[in-house]
C-alpha cells in the first residue's frame, strides 16, 4: 500500500470512529478521533500537494477541527448542565445556514431582465396573490449557467423582493460538515424553513448553491451522498403535497446541471438559465463597474464591450478592478500616496485584457443550451 493510500485509509477509520462515538454523545472521544483524522489528513496533504480531492480533505480538515472544537465546548457545557439540571442544547442549525439578509437587491444586477422576471412569476405572484394559482405554483427553482454570470447574486437578492425568510446553504459545506450528519442537516434545514412559513405567514427560501454537491463527490463516507440526496428529494417531495399551502421555495444555482440526475431535476420544476453577458450587457456591466471611479476620457466603453465577448460579468468587474489597480499602484510607486491618482486609461483596460482571458467559450454555451432543450419537457 502507498504511503497515501495508507493515510487516507487511517484517517477514514478515525473519522468513522469520530462520528460513531459523536452519534453516541461521546463528545470527548469523539473530538479526540476527528482531531487524529484531521491530523492525518493534514499530513496527506502536505507531503501529496498534487493528490486528488486535495481541496475536498482541505474542507474536512477545518470542519473536523471545528466539530471537534464544538463538541469539547459542549462537553464542557454538559458538565455544567448536569451540575445545574438543565438540558443540554443541540447542534446548532446556524453552522449549516446563513440567516442574515444579504443586502443585495434586484437594482444592484445588472441586465438579466428575463431571469428577473421569471423568478418574479414564479415567487412573487403566488406570495402576494395565491388565490391566483388553483393548480398550484412551482416550489423548486433551478438556476443554471456559466460561472460568474449572477446565480448567487439573483438568489440573494430575492430575499431582498419579498418580505420572507431566508435560509442560504452551501451544499458543499452541508456535505463535507461530518460524517453521517449530512441528511440531517438538510432535514433540519427545511423542518425550519417549514416552521416559519406556517408560524409566521411568511415565505421562505432555501437557496442552495452549488446545489450539484448533494449528489456526492465530496463525501468519502460509502453510501453517504445517496442519502444525502434521498432525502433531499422527500423534503421536496414533502412540499410538492398539496395539502401543505404554505409558501416554502427552494432555488438551487449550479454550474454544473448535467451531474443532476433525472429525479432531483424533475423537482425543479421552474429551470432558468442565467446567461453570460452579450454586447447590451457588458456596455451596462462596463458602466455600472466604472461609475464609481474616475476615468480619462480615452476610455470606450463600448469598444470594450465589443472586444470583452466570452467574458462574464465577474470578469468584467475583475477586469474594471485590475485596470482602476494599475493606477494605485503607479501612484503608490511614483507619488508615494500623496496626491490623487491619475484616471483610468483605455490603456489600462489593453494591458489587462492582454493578460486576462474569457472565462466562457462558445462550447461551454452550447452545453447549456443543449442540456436545457433536453430537460425542457421533464
Ligand atoms: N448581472 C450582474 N450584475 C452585476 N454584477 C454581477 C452580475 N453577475 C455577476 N456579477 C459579479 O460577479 C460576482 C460573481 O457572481 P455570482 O452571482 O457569484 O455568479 P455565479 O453564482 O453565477 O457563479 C458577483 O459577486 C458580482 O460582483
Ligand atoms: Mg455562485
Amino acid at each position: 500500500m502507498s504511503t497515501a493510500v495508507y493515510l487516507e485509509e487511517a484517517a477514514r477509520q478515525y473519522a468513522l470512529k469520530a462520528v460513531k462515538a459523536d452519534q453516541n454523545g461521546e463528545y470527548e472521544v469523539a473530538a479526540k478521533f476527528y482531531e487524529k483524522a484531521a491530523e492525518i489528513l493534514e499530513r496527506l496533504v502536505k507531503l501529496y500537494p498534487d493528490i486528488p480531492f486535495k481541496e475536498a480533505y482541505i474542507r474536512m480538515i477545518r470542519e473536523y477541527r471545528r466539530r471537534s472544537k464544538h463538541l469539547r465546548e459542549l462537553a464542557k457545557r454538559k458538565v455544567k448542565a448536569v451540575a445545574s439540571g438543565d438540558e443540554e442544547e443541540d447542534i446548532d442549525l446556524d453552522e449549516i445556514v446563513l440567516a442574515q439578509k444579504p443586502s443585495i437587491t434586484f437594482n444592484d444586477i445588472v441586465d438579466l431582465e428575463e431571469v428577473k422576471q421569471a423568478i418574479r412569476e414564479a415567487i412573487v405572484y403566488p406570495v402576494r396573490r395565491p388565490d391566483l394559482f388553483p393548480l398550484g405554483w412551482p416550489r423548486g427553482i433551478l438556476l443554471f449557467g456559466p460561472p460568474g454570470c449572477g446565480k448567487t447574486m439573483i438568489a440573494a437578492a430575492v430575499a431582498n423582493e419579498i418580505d420572507g425568510v431566508f435560509f442560504m446553504v452551501d451544499a458543499a459545506v452541508i456535505m463535507s460538515k461530518w460524517l453521517g450528519e449530512a441528511e440531517k442537516n438538510v432535514s433540519k434545514v427545511f423542518k425550519k424553513a417549514r416552521e416559519v412559513a406556517v408560524n409566521e405567514g411568511k415565505p421562505a427560501i432555501i437557496f442552495i448553491d452549488e446545489v450539484d454537491a448533494l449528489l456526492g463527490v465530496y463525501q468519502t463516507e460509502v453510501g453517504g451522498e445517496v442519502r444525502v440526496r434521498n432525502q433531499f428529494l422527500k423534503e421536496m417531495d414533502g412540499l410538492l403535497d398539496k395539502s401543505f399551502n404554505y409558501h416554502v421555495y427552494v432555488i438551487g444555482a449550479t454550474n454544473k446541471p448535467w451531474r443532476l440526475d433525472d429525479a432531483f431535476i424533475r423537482r425543479f420544476q421552474k429551470r432558468i438559465y442565467v446567461p453570460p453577458p452579450n454586447f447590451e450587457a457588458r456596455i451596462e456591466l462596463f458602466k455600472y463597474y466604472t461609475s464609481k471611479i474616475k476615468l480619462d476620457e480615452t476610455v470606450d466603453i463600448v469598444e470594450l464591450a465589443r472586444m470583452t465577448e466570452g467574458y462574464s460579468a465577474s470578469d468584467i468587474k475583475d477586469i474594471v478592478q485590475a485596470a482602476h489597480l494599475r493606477t494605485i499602484r503607479e501612484f503608490f510607486e511614483k507619488n508615494n500616496g500623496i496626491g490623487e491618482p491619475r484616471p483610468v486609461t483605455m490603456e489600462d483596460f489593453m494591458e489587462v485584457l492582454k493578460v486576462r482571458k474569457p472565462s466562457i467559450d462558445k462550447s461551454m454555451v452550447d452545453a447549456y443550451l443543449k442540456w436545457y432543450e433536453r430537460f425542457k419537457a421533464l
